[in-house]
């Protein structure tokens, strides 16, 4: 049966599929979801979704699920089977051997080799960076107009010059990775791109590969820095396919994630001005408030395994290839583990407890960037524009895998330094 139908007979999970980009929809629908039980069936009983924290951290711990490959879900598969035979080896964020379509024991393998350049010590390196990035563009901000879009003007843009700093690509060249992020997020944020949106996506790919390949060669000659990938490129162990696609999906993973948890957390603080202004008075809370973010609105929906065997989970059965779709932003939102889930508390002690960087061997790889971003990001904005509100009504991209904002239209207010 199709999606179509399932959703018309008024199937949750299907709509949610469909509709997630409709995200106002999305939060009901997870909770009709949960009221089915904590894993039920769907798919007519050929797979199982489940929004329960608990049931998620376990699978996404149990080495007994793998990861879902593009084959398991795609309706494309001959056309991509064809694609691939024309266009083979193409670095892609969801193909082996990216990190996160790759299994156990070739992701223990990538995963130590490419966490030696991923070290805190190198992660701490990019502090200063992301300090001068966001003051460089809220000076940018000040000296323009009184609104903006937010979504463009900042949110988008301390994560790509961040990338383009991890790379020891020049920022300059940050408005090309830009674009080329935003073509290829056509294979991340969606179960299952359009032929169209596939062709777009696997062009630019190829596109970045070969950029990527001549700015690697310069890496391994006289031009090494002292960028992560320049330390990922010393590795010998690591073909130079497996570092490409690991630039690629540095890209891929870090780009439109980050951007979209920046705009949902701007939003959700609008919202509530009086955390706002505790923040403001008490700095010392930011850190907690951005767990807060990442739990309250998640850009990261849902996640995917597929078991390798039978295995009992909950007390459900989970039989050998059958997949399960992990609803992360709903497992956030679990009222066995968050009191008053749907009300966003920057003060909130469990907050971290959240999945948004899911857990286990695939865990986010750049959470503590990510987390460092955004607070660096958040405070310095609210921090210099304190009365900042929407001038409109923000549009939603139309993902159903990464939920974020694409048009931020915001009044800056007045700014609380004067500049010159
Ligand atoms: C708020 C921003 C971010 C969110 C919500 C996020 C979320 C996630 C999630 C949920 C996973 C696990 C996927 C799975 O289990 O299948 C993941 C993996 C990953 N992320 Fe992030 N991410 C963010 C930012 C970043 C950044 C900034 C980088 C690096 C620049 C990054 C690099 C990666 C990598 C390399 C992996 C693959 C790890 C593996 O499979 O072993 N992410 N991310």
């Amino acid at each position: 049966m199709t999606l179509k139908l399932l959703s018309r007979r008024g199937d949750p999970f299907a709509r949610l599929l469909l509709d997630g980009g409709q995200h106002d929809r999305a939060y009901d629908l997870v909770e009709q979801i949960r009221q089915q039980g904590r894993m039920s069936r769907v798919f007519g009983g050929n797979a199982w979704v489940t929004a329960d924290l608990q049931i998620t951290r376990e699978i996404l711990r149990d080495s007994r699920f793998r990861t879902a490959k593009p084959y398991d879900r795609s309706p494309f598969r001959t056309v991509q089977r064809l694609f691939d035979k024309t266009n083979p080896g193409v670095i892609n964020p969801v193909e082996p051997p990216s990190l996160l379509m790759v299994d156990e024991p070739d992701h223990a393998r990538l995963r130590r080799l490419v966490s030696r350049a991923f070290t805190p010590k190198a992660i701490d390196g990019l502090r200063h960076c992301i300090h001068e990035v966001a003051e460089d563009l809220l000076n940018e901000l000040d000296d323009g107009g009184s609104e903006c879009d937010l979504a463009v003007a900042y949110a988008s843009r301390i994560p790509i010059e961040i990338i383009a700093d991890m790379l020891g690509i020049p920022r300059t060249e940050a408005p090309y990775l830009y674009e080329m992020g935003e073509l290829t997020s056509k294979l991340i944020t969606t179960t299952a791109p359009s032929w169209r949106n596939f062709r777009i996506a696997v062009a630019a790919l190829r596109e970045l590969e070969g950029y990527l390949a001549t700015h690697i060669e310069r890496l391994r000659g006289a031009n090494a820095d002292d960028s992560i990938l320049s330390a990922v490129v010393q590795d010998t162990e690591l073909s130079d396919f497996e570092v490409r696609t690991f630039a690629g999906l540095l890209l891929g993973a870090g780009f439109l994630t980050t951007a979209h948890q920046f705009g949902n957390a701007v939003v959700a603080l609008i919202n509530h001005p009086d955390q706002i202004a505790r923040l403001l008075a008490h700095p010392e809370g930011w850190s907690n408030a951005v767990e807060e973010m990442l739990r309250f609105d998640s850009v990261s929906q849902i996640g995917v395994r597929v078991a390798t065997e039978e295995v009992q989970i909950g007390g459900y059965t989970v039989q050998n290839g059958t997949a399960v779709f992990l609803l992360l932003a709903g497992a956030n939102r679990d009222p066995a583990v968050f009191e008053r889930p749907d009300q966003f508390d920057t003060a909130r002690a469990n907050a971290r407890d959240h999945v948004s960087f899911g857990t286990g061997s695939h865990v986010c790889l750049g959470a503590p960037l990510a987390r460092m971003e955004l607070q660096i990001g958040l405070q310095a904005l609210f921090e210099r524009f304190p009365r900042l509100a929407l001038a409109g009504s923000p549009t939603m991209n139309d993902s159903t895998l990464l939920r974020g904002i694409s048009y931020l239209p915001v009044a800056l207010g007045s700014s609380s330094v004067s500049l010159g």
